[in-house]
């Protein structure tokens, strides 16, 4: 089937590029970058108007729209700007583009993110029961910023009537995958140079989602034609901050880790010009729909899949580790 993927040039569209044109199937990415061949086409973009792009969704099975600006940067107001607009403006005109073909695609996958729920302790947000964010007490600027970010993004995804493509907003936890650069190995990293402990004051929870099962649950939402709407991509078992980094320093097989004060977080957040949400933020995620609809976990716990991801970063890595040894 053809996979059209907005965006796809990212952490999370290459996977899902390399993994879907490893089954066969006919992958183009849409990008602000140059047209080009590949593994799979790669077709020029602007995402913020129509153009030749938009014949690439005539016939195609699904569109998974994952473009938008990076949000590992200081929310300045000109990244404000360019993190709100990039993903405004690039739902809305997939979404008119989707509208506009004679043979629209079967589905539309929009990229949004689990930070839309409330910073909570007391129970897990799932799609029906769960707590939206940005009321919470004492919130930060910047997670009602998020927060902002996602709720204008969802709505600019559904402001456009479609009758003959589902829609579904992926409420996706942080992916994790072994590559170099991505979010897993920034945190490994820590965790090597022993400064891999608690983060504030650990009661925090942290959601996340295996890229195996990140990759499993897209292609399950493109052939499972009954699910409309917003849909948790999480792991279904969450965990606190401290136990989340204990597990991880288990795992790799270190047993220091140094933890960091909340104070300690914010400069070194300022220092390497990213903002501390990720860690700080209590992101308790329960993948209701899935779980609901008997979606297998492969990873379903943190201690699995960080075996797994501390494994394959090594494979990956062993060159260095050999020189380092
Ligand atoms: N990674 C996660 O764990 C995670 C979790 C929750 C939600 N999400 C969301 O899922 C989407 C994909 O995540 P990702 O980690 O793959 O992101 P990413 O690595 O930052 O890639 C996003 C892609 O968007 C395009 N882009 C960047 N700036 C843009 C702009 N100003 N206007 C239009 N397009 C722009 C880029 O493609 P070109 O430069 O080729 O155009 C880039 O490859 C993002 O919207 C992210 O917020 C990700």
């Amino acid at each position: 089937m053809k996979i059209v993927i907005p965006g796809g040039t990212g952490q999370v569209g290459t996977l899902l590029a390399r993994s879907f044109a490893k089954d066969g199937h006919d992958v183009v990415v849409l990008s602000r970058g140059q047209s080009k061949a590949g593994q799979w086409r790669i077709v020029s973009w602007d995402a913020a108007s129509l153009g030749s792009w938009t014949a690439e969704l005539e016939g195609a099975a699904a569109v998974i729209n994952l473009a938008g600006r990076n949000v590992n940067c200081r929310y300045t107001a000109e990244n404000r700007r360019l993190i709100m607009d990039s993903r405004v403006n690039s739902a809305r005109i997939v979404g008119e583009a989707i509208a506009r073909c004679n043979r629209p695609p079967r589905v539309w996958l929009q990229a949004s993110t689990a930070t839309i729920y409330a910073h909570r302790f007391d129970a897990p947000n799932d799609e029906v029961t769960g707590i939206m964010g940005g009321s919470e007490p004492n919130a930060p600027d910047t997670w009602r910023f998020s927060i902002d970010v996602a709720t204008s993004w969802e709505s600019a995804a559904k402001a456009i009537e479609l009758r003959h493509t589902r829609r579904v907003l992926l409420r996706s936890a942080i992916t994790f995958n072994p590559d170099h650069g991505s979010a897993f190995d920034i945190l490994l990293r820590l965790v090597r140079f022993g400064l891999g402990g608690t983060s504030g004051n650990g009661r925090q929870f942290v959601s996340w989602i295996h890229e195996t099962d990140f990759i499993r649950a897209v292609a399950w939402l493109i052939r499972n034609d009954s699910i409309e709407g917003a849909v948790n991509l999480a792991a279904p078992n969450p965990v606190q901050n401290e136990e989340f980094m204990r597990t991880l320093r288990e795992e790799w097989g270190t047993k220091i880790g140094l933890p960091s004060p909340e104070w300690l977080l914010e400069l070194g957040a300022l220092f390497i010009r990213t903002e501390t949400e990720l860690l700080l933020k209590s992101r308790r995620v329960a993948p209701g729909i899935l779980t609901a609809q008997d979606f297998h976990f492969k990873y379903p716990t943190w201690r699995e899949a960080a075996r797994d991801l501390c494994e394959r970063w090594r494979d990956l890595n062993r060159a260095n580790f050999n020189l380092r040894d």
